[in-house]
């Protein structure tokens, strides 16, 4: 059978494809512990849970309108209203099968054949793939040197009059990087003035530590709210990444073309789904504290443990749960006899040796680094770094 050309070009996601093989090799009954996956291990909250049982048992099974049931809808807006002032109308807001589907459709909604859209790297592993679907260049621009935070000077540098979006993630993954007020007006400025549209990806921003704050982009640009796409859900805040719901908010006219495309990929997003996120939206609010609280906990743990660790250096992440850090020093040692040669083979080696998990750096744009996540209870992640310092004190 014939393979279209855009599949082939197609990088399958890296941290699915990691997290595969940890679950593979864990049901050969070795003793692996992933730090691959971006998903808390907590339980989804009790209320989602409740929600979702009694849709089921009232016969909430069948298909929704393809936007979203107005329940959830409603919900979002609430949720916006309260967490930033925000005002949006159930009509501006689509529910998707999680945040990614989502992402893809205003992608959809956006490109045309070789428009241009502008990611920050080290990106996340699906923009990038995301864009090309649909004949889009993604223009990379680098954010390594400057702590992960994007500066106004490149990013001026990378418009032309193909440059249709900018994709902001924050708190972002996978540096965990979180963006100032300065870097955002920046950026919103910019978008006004090109007419760019902004997809802004906050699906952590209830995920910020050390007593930073997240900014929502349109209270420090309102002017740009006619060209923001806010992409949101419950899969990472509120545990909840199986049930696979995501929110996006925006101008009526383009959700309405968002919504079109939706109803010939999906129809819908699982209706029972949506009744527990109305759940989890109207109740959960404790459990994502005491969630975030964990997670805080654990960011300190594996920060600190990550200090001691030979070859490797990083910034210190202020939200999501990941650390990002550079492995250039181990690149071209050995260990017993395996020659590390980039950042895919460590982390190859180190699945295989002592059955850690870890993705790499080059799967988000950025070869030499490596992506930890610590979404893990604190006695795995004591253990997996523990083995993970052990590699790195035995390369030669
Ligand atoms: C930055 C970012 N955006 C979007 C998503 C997708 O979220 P969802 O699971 O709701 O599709 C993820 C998940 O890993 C993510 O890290």
């Amino acid at each position: 059978m014939y393979i279209s050309q855009r599949a082939r070009n197609m990088e399958p996601s890296a941290t699915l494809a990691v997290t595969a093989k940890a679950k593979s090799l864990k049901r050969e009954g070795k003793p692996v512990i992933s730090f691959g996956a971006g998903e808390p291990d907590f339980d989804s909250p009790a209320s989602a849970i409740r929600y979702a049982e009694e849709a089921m048992k009232g016969g909430q099974t069948h298909y929704t309108p393809g936007i979203g049931i107005p329940e959830l809808r409603e919900q979002v807006c609430a949720y916006y209203k309260d967490r930033f002032g925000l005002e949006y109308s159930p009509a501006d807001v689509v529910v998707g099968s999680g945040a990614k589907p989502l992402l893809y459709e205003a992608l959809g909604c956006i490109i045309d054949p070789g428009d241009e859209v502008l990611v920050f790297t080290p990106a996340w592993v699906s923009y990038v793939e995301q864009i090309r679907f649909f004949d889009g260049v993604p223009v990379l621009v680098d954010t390594s040197k400057t702590d992960f935070i994007p500066r106004i000077v490149d990013v001026k540098k990378a418009v032309t009059p193909k440059t249709r979006a900018m994709i902001l993630n924050n708190p972002s993954n996978p540096t965990g990087a979180i963006y100032d007020e300065e870097c955002l007006r920046d950026l919103g400025k910019l978008a006004v003035e090109h007419n760019i549209a902004i997809i802004y990806d906050e699906i952590y921003e209830r995920l910020v530590y050390c007593g930073e704050k997240h900014h929502q982009i349109l209270n420090i640009v309102p002017e740009a709210r006619d060209l923001t796409i806010i992409i949101n859900g419950v899969s990472k805040a509120f545990a909840m990444t199986g049930w696979r719901i995501g929110y996006a908010l925006g101008p009526s006219k383009m959700m309405s073309y968002i919504g079109d495309l939706q109803g010939h990929i999906t129809s819908n997003a699982s209706s029972v789904a949506q009744w527990a996120s109305v759940g989890a939206l109207k109740e959960a609010d404790e459990d994502v504290k005491t969630m975030h609280k964990a997670f805080s906990a654990r960011r300190d743990l594996t920060v600190s443990l990550m200090k001691e660790m030979p070859y490797i250096t990083f910034t210190e992440p202020k939200g999501a749960f990941y650390v990002w850090f550079n492995v250039d020093q181990a690149i071209g040692k050995s260990w017993k006899g395996q020659k590390i040669t980039d950042d895919a083979e460590l982390c190859k080696i180190v699945l295989e040796a002592k059955y850690v998990a870890l993705v790499p750096g080059s799967a988000f744009m950025s070869p030499g680094h490596v992506r930890i996540s610590y979404s893990n209870s604190e006695e795995e992640i004591r253990e997996g770094l523990g083995r993970f310092k052990e590699f790195l004190e035995e390369l030669e």
